[in-house]
């Protein structure tokens, strides 16, 4: 499929593992969408001020915020598309989910002042994960946004997030937390082989620091939160069939690095297994060559620096060292280019055509740089913003003999 068709979605999830740029390719794919004069929500969980500033938004936080703009008009942007940013708070939207399940106003108020709610909403298993798809779920059902881009946290194996629910709602209801919460069962017949085990020592222990206090805390969250069990059941088989419906897509993101193709390919695999919708797959932070392939570093070199000569009127020995730098640059461009190849083998057909994204030469922490990150993805002429060299360079090809 190709990127522009990807757009068409509902909600797009940028996927990957540590530090490939799935926030950034989160951000340039909302940017393109109002580009295309769409109103996009770009939802992040990544709390480093680069994208905040990037967007203009001043600070981001767990209400979406619009782009002023003006500040997209900087990048050319000037329809009526739109481009909206929040930064998830997991807390925050665990207590809403809890708001949302509970019967009354009561029942909520009294688990969120429960002193193990307090302190375990946050660790409880899958409750980040199911938090982060609820919120997604309640801004989709909103229907204020053509399109929502969701950037998830990194990812080795496991899709944490579409497998959350599940382990969240086993965690609520599993035997043990139930039994915990019947004090006098701790104290009774049962309570010896519970204690046997590490972590009932633990409580048990906790237990007798804290005398009953502890044990009735837990006791009334498990009581309080039994009732919401179907309302959570219910929500998690709303939010997994949405993305794994035709209306989500998913773009994993990857590096070229040797490493990555390994990790790619799995993790592709894996979400061929979850049935979701993917849709592309994008190769960030190649060195790639400006005028198309790189050449080979050790051909061409004679009219290279003659193309220099010509086009900088630099002395040969500035000619030499600017053709040493081109150089080793082609080599590993070459070598990003290779790998980019082999991860396409790797995920086959099904990937549909693999994206490249060039390293650009600094952060990206402009709607500019943001906006070439686009411009790569959906083959839209560089913008303004390439480096003086590689303008230079892609006018000239001096390596095309
Ligand atoms: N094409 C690029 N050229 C140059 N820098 C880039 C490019 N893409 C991303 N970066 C930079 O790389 C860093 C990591 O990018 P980003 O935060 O988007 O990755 P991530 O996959 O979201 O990371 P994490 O797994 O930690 O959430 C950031 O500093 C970002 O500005
Ligand atoms: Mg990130």
């Amino acid at each position: 499929m190709r990127p522009a068709d990807w757009l068409a979605r509902e909600v797009l999830v940028t996927v990957g593992t540590g530090g490939v740029g799935k926030t950034t390719v989160a951000a340039a794919l909302g940017l393109e969408a109002a580009r295309r004069g769409r109103r996009a929500l770009v939802i992040t969980i990544d709390p480093a001020r680069r994208l905040a500033d990037a967007l203009d938004v001043g600070e981001l936080g767990h209400e979406p915020r619009e782009v002023p703009s003006e500040v997209l008009a900087r990048v050319g942007i000037e329809g009526d598309g739109e481009l909206h940013a929040m930064m998830l708070d997991t807390k925050r939207a665990f207590d809403e989910v809890v708001e949302g399940l509970a019967p009354d106003r009561d029942v909520y108020e009294r688990i969120h002042a429960n002193p193990i709610y307090r302190n375990l909403s946050d660790a409880l298993a899958g409750s980040r994960e199911y938090s982060a798809m609820d919120k997604l779920a309640r801004l989709h059902a909103q229907g204020d946004w053509d399109l929502i881009v969701v950037d998830t946290p990194p990812a080795t194996h496991a899709l944490d997030f579409l497998d959350a629910p599940r382990r969240l709602t086993a965690f609520l209801d599993s035997s043990m937390l139930r039994a915990l919460a019947q004090p006098a069962m701790l104290a009774g017949r049962m309570g010896l082989r519970f204690l046997r085990s590490g972590a009932e020592l633990v409580l048990g222990a906790i237990q007798r620091v804290t005398g009953f206090e502890f044990l009735s805390a837990l006791s009334e969250f498990v009581v309080g939160f039994e009732g919401l069990f179907g309302g959570i059941d219910e929500r998690a088989r709303e939010v997994a069939a949405l993305l794994r419906s035709e209306r989500c897509g998913f773009v994993l993101v990857a590096g070229a690095e040797p490493q990555q193709v390994r990790r790619a390919s799995t993790f592709w695999a894996r979400l061929q297994e979850e049935q979701v919708p993917l849709v592309g797959v994008i190769v960030n932070r190649m060195r790639g060559w400006p005028a198309g392939e790189a050449p080979d570093p050790d051909a061409s070199i004679e009219t290279a620096r003659a193309w220099l000569h010509d086009a900088l009127g630099a002395s040969s020995e500035h000619a030499d060292a600017i053709l040493a730098i081109a150089r080793r640059h082609a080599a590993l461009a070459r070598r990003d280019a290779r790998l980019a190849e082999q991860l396409a083998d790797a995920l086959g057909a099904s990937s549909g055509p693999v994206r490249h994204v060039p390293l650009l030469d600094q952060d990206v922490a402009a709607l500019a740089a943001l906006d070439r990150i686009a411009a790569h993805v959906f083959e839209r002429p560089a913008p303004a913003g390439a480096g003086p060299a590689e303008q230079l360079l892609a006018a000239g090809q001096p390596w095309k003999t």
